[in-house]
């Protein structure tokens, strides 16, 4: 039953982990900072954060970048912002190691306070912090405006994995000469579209640096790599574990959508039962609103309440299936899917009606990614998972692509480019430092490393993870395995740097 627009956009939407509205932010109160230990940098733009309880801080810096790295054509530069923390740098003559958070879709701000552990572990290492943002998101817009940027698929046409990679690398090659620190060691993080780019980067650079933590990354989830139903069916597991009825009912719900959206007055029906704010215009954008907080929620099982897309309470699949399956006695599937999604779109009580093309968090950068190389080909089994089913169609998606921004996607581009392909073997030989966390709840996990490829290529998985987990801040209610993998990345990392001071000290003796 299923067009190709649900696929579509639930590769999309899912794949992006969105930005919170950065006015929450800035809204901290100014007396932030604890009088008596100002911040070593502050500057004009510095914005006092927090993550879930404690308090980390950090400056706002501008980096001016070339906006295409492979080319000497004469294009305007543009500002790329970073964050930067040195609080606990021990400084170059101590080789004073560099946590880089690979910036990824979004405002880079919601990135730094949703990776508490980057935080956390400063202090321990001596590390400096940065988070650079990635180019055509939040601040770091080329052609002076998110208008101008996005303007057509000329202006657009250098948001690619590529030059960001680039702009990491010179940023961090500058920013290193500026600190007189060439000597320190660089480990890269990332979550997410974060993670592959952390992954990827250690590939492509690994002069720049000694090794990644890649949380949650998909690098396999291209073309002819892993089997395109493998995220919808990891969802509709998370569901079917909780309750079958449950999984049972969201199966059942989108025919009966579509029946009640044919009858007379039906969308006008549809829209009061899910209480939209304006009337819907096709049963679809219905479909594609709980398509996505279905896979939402599959990613953002924590075991612990979390603000991360939405605030939810801790094992939100369990909440939603209590709702679906609690509702009362005759309620219809209908009504049973909305107290369901009530929990996803409106768990504090506080939406007076819902918002379907609500877009607070300014997608269209992805939508362009995925239409150019991040195409992650998706299919819906029409036994195993609860969606609609839906066989990956790449001449619709091209179609979309084209239609939208008059572009054709380049589907053999990214395993070109990086790999992919045979990745245990290919790695073996050549990588070294890169740890793949994932939990296996997360349905992006079925498009990452799962199996140790090295010594030193190595494969954290965790049951009971959801999405980059790991990556948080710690909270009182994390169970023992979260404890565990932390401790053990922990672990990895200092080997890494490690082996590397040795190799300097080895060098300077000499
Ligand atoms: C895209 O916009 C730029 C800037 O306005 C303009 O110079 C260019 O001709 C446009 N390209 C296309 C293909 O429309
Ligand atoms: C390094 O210093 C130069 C000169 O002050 C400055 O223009 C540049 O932005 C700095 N680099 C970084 C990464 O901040
Ligand atoms: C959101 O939840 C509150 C509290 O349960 C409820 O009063 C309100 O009607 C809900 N909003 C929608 C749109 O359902
Ligand atoms: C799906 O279920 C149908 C009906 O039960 C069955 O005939 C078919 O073989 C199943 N397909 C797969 C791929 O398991
Ligand atoms: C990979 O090796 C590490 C030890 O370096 C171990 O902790 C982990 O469980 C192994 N992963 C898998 C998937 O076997």
């Amino acid at each position: 039953m299923a067009s190709p627009t649900v696929s579509f956009l639930l590769i999309i939407i899912t794949t992006v982990l969105l930005p919170s509205p950065s006015s929450s932010l800035t809204s901290q109160p100014s007396n932030f900072f604890p009088s008596n230990k100002p911040p070593r940098f502050l500057g004009k733009h510095s914005h006092p954060i927090k993550t879930n309880h404690q308090q980390y801080r950090y400056e706002t810096r501008y980096f001016f970048q070339p906006l295409d790295h492979f080319s000497f054509s004469d294009l305007p530069r543009f500002r790329q912002r970073y964050l930067i923390n040195t609080d606990h740098w021990v400084g170059p003559s101590r080789l004073g190691p560099i946590f880089l958070y690979c910036g990824n879709e979004g405002d880079i701000e919601w990135f730094a306070v949703n990776t508490g552990f980057v935080w956390e572990i400063a202090s321990r290492f001596g590390a400096m912090v940065l988070f650079p943002e990635h180019r055509y998101y939040g601040e770091s817009m080329p052609y002076g405006s998110r208008e101008e940027a996005y303007k057509n698929a000329t202006t657009l046409s250098h948001l690619t994995t590529e030059q960001a990679l680039a702009d990491f690398a010179v940023l961090i090659t500058d920013l290193k000469r500026n600190f007189s620190a060439e000597g320190c060691p660089v480990v890269l993080f990332g979550g997410s579209y974060g993670g592959m780019l952390a992954a990827w980067m250690r590939l492509k650079y690994p002069h720049i640096a000694v090794g990644a933590l890649a949380s949650s990354a998909p690098i396999l989830q291209f073309e002819d790599i892993v089997p395109p139903e493998t995220f919808y069916n990891i969802v509709s597991n998370s569901f079917k574990r909780e309750s079958s009825s449950c999984f049972d009912t969201i199966k059942q719900s989108w025919n009966a959508l579509t029946s009640e959206g044919q009858g007379k007055d039906g969308l006008q029906q549809l829209s009061k039962t899910f209480r939209l704010c304006r009337e819907l215009k096709s049963v679809q954008d219905l479909t594609n609103w709980l398509d996505s907080a279905y896979s939402y929620l599959g990613m953002v099982n924590y075991p612990y309440s979390s603000n991360f897309l939405m605030p939810l309470p801790g094992h939100p699949i369990r909440e939603v299936c209590r709702k679906i399956d609690g509702s009362p006695d005759g309620s219809s599937i209908l009504d049973r899917i909305f107290n369901g999604v009530s929990i996803y779109y409106n768990y504090t009580g506080d939406v007076d009606c819902f918002q379907l093309d609500d877009d607070p968090h300014g997608m269209n950068g992805w939508n362009w990614q995925a239409c150019t190389e991040m195409v992650m080909p998706m299919s819906s089994d029409r036994n195993t998972s609860m969606y609609p089913a839906y066989d990956w169609d790449y001449s619709a998606f091209g179609e979309k692509c084209r239609r939208d921004f008059q572009v054709t996607p380049r589907p053999r581009w990214i395993t070109t480019e990086f790999g992919g392909h045979d990745i245990e073997h290919v790695l073996k030989f050549f990588g070294s430092n890169i740890i793949f966390s994932n939990g296996l709840l997360d349905p992006w996990s079925g498009g990452s490393v799962l199996k140790n490829i090295s010594e030193t290529i190595v494969a954290l998985v965790m049951e009971e993870g959801a999405h980059h987990i790991d990556l948080r801040a710690s909270t009182t209610e994390d169970p023992d395995w979260l404890v565990e993998q932390r401790a053990t990345e922990i672990k990895l990392i200092e080997g890494w740097l490690d082996t590397y001071s040795k190799k300097m000290q080895a060098t300077f003796t000499m």
